[in-house]
C-alpha cells in the first residue's frame, strides 16, 4: 500500500471550554501559607479556573467543548461513531460521562465510554481512537479530556492546592488518507508510582464512610518530589524514543504539545529534544494542571498557528505512573478555522484575540 493511501487517524478539529471563575496566586496566599513567588518559580502557574456551583460535574464543561468542536468542524452530531471521555473526575462513578455528553449533544449513532489513566488518560484515549479508525471500526471519533480537579483538591494542603484547575477540551479524530494523522505512539505504565499520587477513598477498596471523609481521603494525595523526578526523566525519555524511531531531528518538529503539570518538567523536556521554548505549547500560567484537559486546551489555543503537515510531538505524564508520547502530522491549516459562536472563556494567544 502506498504511504499516501494508508488510513490514518487525524485530528481534524479542536474544541474547549473553561469556567470563567479564576483562582489566582494572590487568592491562594489568603487560603494557605504560600506565596506568588514560590508558586511561580516552582511550577510556573499564575492562575487556574474553578467550576463553581452545586451539582456541576465535568459534563458541564465537556458539553460546551464538544458543541464548539462540532460547530467549528461543521459536523452533524449524528455522524459521530464513538465518544471517549478521558477523566479522573467523572460526573459519577458510573455511568460513564461519555454517555452524559453523548446524550446531551445528540450523538445518537455513537457508543461511548470513559478512560481513566490519571493525567495520561487523554493521550491513551487518542491511541484507542487511532486503533478503532485504523481497524476500520469507526470513521469519526470525539475524544474529550475533562477534569474538575477542584472536586478532589484539599484547599488546606498547600503542596497540592496550588497546582490544579478545571477545564475541558475535545478533539475530532477522523480517518484520513492524505499522509497526515497519527504516525506513531508509545505509552507506558508502571505501578511503582501508586504510593506517590492517588485518591485513596471513593472506590471499591475504601467506599465512602464518615471516617474516610473525616480523614480527607477523598482528596488527591501527592508526594511531589518523587513524582517530579520520575516525570522529568520519563517524559524526556519517551519523547526521545519516538523521535529516534521516526528519525526526527529537533528542526523537523513544529511543536511539542506537553501535559502541563509543571513548567520545569516542560522546559526540561524541550531542552532534551533540542527545541527552543517557543516551540513548546505552554499555557500552564493561565490554567494550572487541568489533568486531562491540558493537551486539547493547548491545541485549542495554538490551533491558528498550525499548518497542514506540521510535525507535532504530544507528551504526557501522570499518576500511576503513566506516561507516553505520540507523533502526528497535523491535518489542516488552523488559520482557516472559523471562530465558534459559543463563549469558551479561553484566553487564547495574543495574536489570535483580534
Ligand atoms: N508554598 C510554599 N512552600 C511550599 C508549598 C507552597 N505551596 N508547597 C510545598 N512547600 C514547601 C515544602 O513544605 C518544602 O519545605 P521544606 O523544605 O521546609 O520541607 C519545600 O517547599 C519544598 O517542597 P517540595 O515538595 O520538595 O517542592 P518541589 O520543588 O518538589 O515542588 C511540586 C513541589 C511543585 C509539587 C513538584 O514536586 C512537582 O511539580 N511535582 C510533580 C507534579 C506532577 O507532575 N504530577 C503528575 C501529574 S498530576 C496527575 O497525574 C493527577
Amino acid at each position: 500500500m502506498s504511504e499516501a493511501k494508508k488510513i490514518r487517524a487525524a485530528i481534524t478539529g479542536v474544541g474547549a471550554w473553561v469556567p470563567p471563575d479564576k483562582l489566582t496566586n494572590a487568592d491562594l496566599e489568603k487560603m494557605v501559607d504560600t506565596s506568588d513567588e514560590w508558586i511561580t518559580t516552582r511550577t510556573g502557574i499564575k492562575e487556574r479556573r474553578i467550576l463553581k456551583g452545586e451539582g456541576k460535574g465535568i459534563s458541564e464543561m465537556a458539553i460546551p467543548a464538544v458543541k464548539v468542536l462540532l460547530e467549528k468542524t461543521g459536523t452533524d452530531p449524528k455522524e459521530i461513531d464513538l465518544v471517549i471521555c478521558a477523566t479522573v473526575t467523572p460526573d459519577m462513578i458510573f455511568p460513564a460521562t461519555a454517555n452524559i455528553v453523548q446524550h446531551a449533544v445528540g450523538m445518537t449513532n455513537a457508543f461511548g465510554f470513559d478512560v481513566e489513566a490519571a493525567c495520561s488518560s487523554f493521550l491513551y484515549s487518542l491511541t484507542i481512537a487511532r486503533a478503532y479508525i485504523e481497524a476500520g471500526h469507526a470513521k469519526k471519533v470525539v475524544v474529550i479530556g475533562a477534569d474538575k480537579m477542584s472536586a478532589i483538591t484539599n484547599y488546606e494542603d498547600r503542596s497540592t492546592c496550588i497546582l490544579f484547575g478545571d477545564a475541558a477540551g475535545a478533539v475530532l479524530v477522523e480517518a484520513c488518507d492524505d499522509g497526515t494523522g497519527i504516525i506513531d505512539a508509545r505509552m507506558y505504565t508502571d505501578g511503582v508510582g501508586i504510593p506517590y499520587l492517588y485518591q485513596k477513598a471513593g472506590g471499591s477498596k475504601y467506599p465512602p464512610t464518615i471516617e474516610t471523609v473525616t480523614n480527607k481521603e477523598h482528596f488527591l494525595y501527592q508526594e511531589g518530589r518523587p513524582v517530579f523526578k520520575f516525570a522529568v526523566t520519563k517524559m524526556a525519555e519517551v519523547v526521545l524514543e519516538i523521535m529516534e524511531r521516526n528519525r526526527l531531528k529537533s528542526e523537523d518538529i513544529a511543536y511539542l504539545v506537553p501535559h502541563q503539570a509543571n513548567l520545569r518538567i516542560i522546559e526540561a523536556t524541550a531542552h532534551r529534544m533540542g527545541i527552543p521554548r517557543e516551540r513548546a505549547m505552554i499555557n500552564i500560567y493561565r490554567y494550572g494542571n487541568t489533568t486531562n484537559a491540558t493537551i486539547p486546551l493547548a491545541l485549542y489555543e495554538w490551533e491558528h498557528k498550525l499548518r497542514k503537515g506540521d510535525n507535532l510531538i504530544l507528551a504526557t505524564f501522570g499518576g500511576g505512573f503513566t506516561w507516553g508520547a505520540m507523533y502526528m502530522k497535523w491535518a489542516y491549516d488552523g488559520d482557516k478555522v472559523p471562530k465558534p459562536s459559543i463563549e469558551t472563556n479561553v484566553v487564547g494567544l495574543p495574536e489570535a484575540q483580534s
